[in-house]
């Protein structure tokens, strides 16, 4: 394609996450610098069907790079769901002159852009932005790196109250479908059990591992709970433990969107821009319908429909290192 008639059209698109705005400033530059012309597209693909467009330069993503959320703003977009909604959404891009397209964001947000990229033929390229980290064609996705941080944090002040209180906590992390955060904050933080939506961990087994470490010398104890567990929420397996044992006084902590915010670590700042470059840079090599990432700390092209349709899975191996480390 000629790089003087491009134009790229950038978006965030579902849960914001911390990095997503150092991936716009990357994508920003990058196409200034390749002088491409660039367009920021608000409110993800709502704001692609209702033609909330606007041109971005270098100037416009200063002072961005260690900020959270998205400047772009986000949305799960229930119209972009309809063929007449990314009519639309084709319609505005037509109106704008975008030709290619940069959409930031997880599972949901790159099956949206590979439907548009087959019905209408526009040049998609998905960056993975999701704290759940569970994309497939990228070891990290941005946003993981600070959200585990924040849930190590959190769960380090909740062991002072129940270590002082001798009580068992109940924590619950977010993760849809996803026990990366819990796992690694997990592990870092010491719990005693991991319940993750990836792995079979039995009320009984959950009982038998309290009871065993309690007889051990155990006062108190975490328990780190994915929100996307089979055997449910905090709340939820709080209540069945406690209806089979009931040695600890119980507290249940959900830590829900707090996850989200916050200025992004380094991790996460490096591995956006380096992701955000890497994708102005695919697209200008006629890469399409696929997602960067960045897989043994190399760039890496996965197709879209790859990247949907298989999971990142946690390392099982790290459930094991953390069972052996709660005795
Ligand atoms: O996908 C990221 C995520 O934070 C999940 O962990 C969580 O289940 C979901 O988004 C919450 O979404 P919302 O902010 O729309 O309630």
């Amino acid at each position: 394609m000629n790089t003087q008639k491009m134009k790229i059209g950038v978006l965030t698109s579902g849960g914001d996450a911390p990095g997503m705005n150092a991936a716009i400033r990357a994508v920003v530059r990058t196409c200034v610098y390749r002088n491409i012309e660039v367009e920021g597209i608000f409110q993800g693909y709502q704001g692609m069907i209702e033609g909330d467009f606007k041109k971005l330069n270098e100037r416009s993503v200063a002072r961005i790079l260690g900020r959270g959320g998205t400047i772009l703003k986000s949305s799960r977009s229930k119209d972009f769901m309809t063929k007449e909604g990314r009519q639309k959404a084709y319609e505005n891009m037509k109106k704008h002159g975008v030709n290619a397209l940069i959409t930031i964001g997880g599972n949901g947000t790159f099956t949206g852009a590979h439907v548009f990229f087959e019905e209408f033929g526009i040049p998609v390229m998905g960056v993975p932005g999701s704290i759940d980290n569970d994309l497939f064609g990228t070891d990290h996705c941005i946003g993981f790196d600070t959200a585990t941080n924040t849930v190590v944090d959190a769960v380090d002040k909740i062991r002072d109250t129940a270590t002082s209180h001798n009580r068992l906590f109940f924590v619950e992390v977010m993760g849809r479908n996803s026990g990366f955060i819990a796992l690694k904050a997990g592990i870092a933080t010491g719990a005693i059990a991991i319940v993750l939506p990836e792995d079979e961990m039995s009320i009984d087994d959950l009982v038998a591992t309290l009871r065993e470490s309690e007889e051990s010398g155990k006062s108190s104890s975490i328990v780190l709970v994915a929100e996307g567990s089979k055997s449910g929420g905090a709340y939820e397996i709080a209540k069945k433990v406690t209806e089979k044992y009931s040695e600890y006084e119980t507290r249940v902590s959900v830590l829900g969107h707090l996850q989200r915010g916050g200025a992004p670590s380094c991790y996460d700042r490096v591995m956006a821009s380096r992701m955000g470059v890497a994708a102005v840079e695919g697209i200008l090599e006629g890469r399409k319908d696929v997602m960067i990432g960045i897989i043994n700390d190399r760039e890496t092209y996965t197709p879209l429909s790859e990247a949907i349709n298989q999971r990142h899975m946690p390392n099982r191996d790290e459930l094991r290192i953390a069972r052996i480390l709660s005795i």
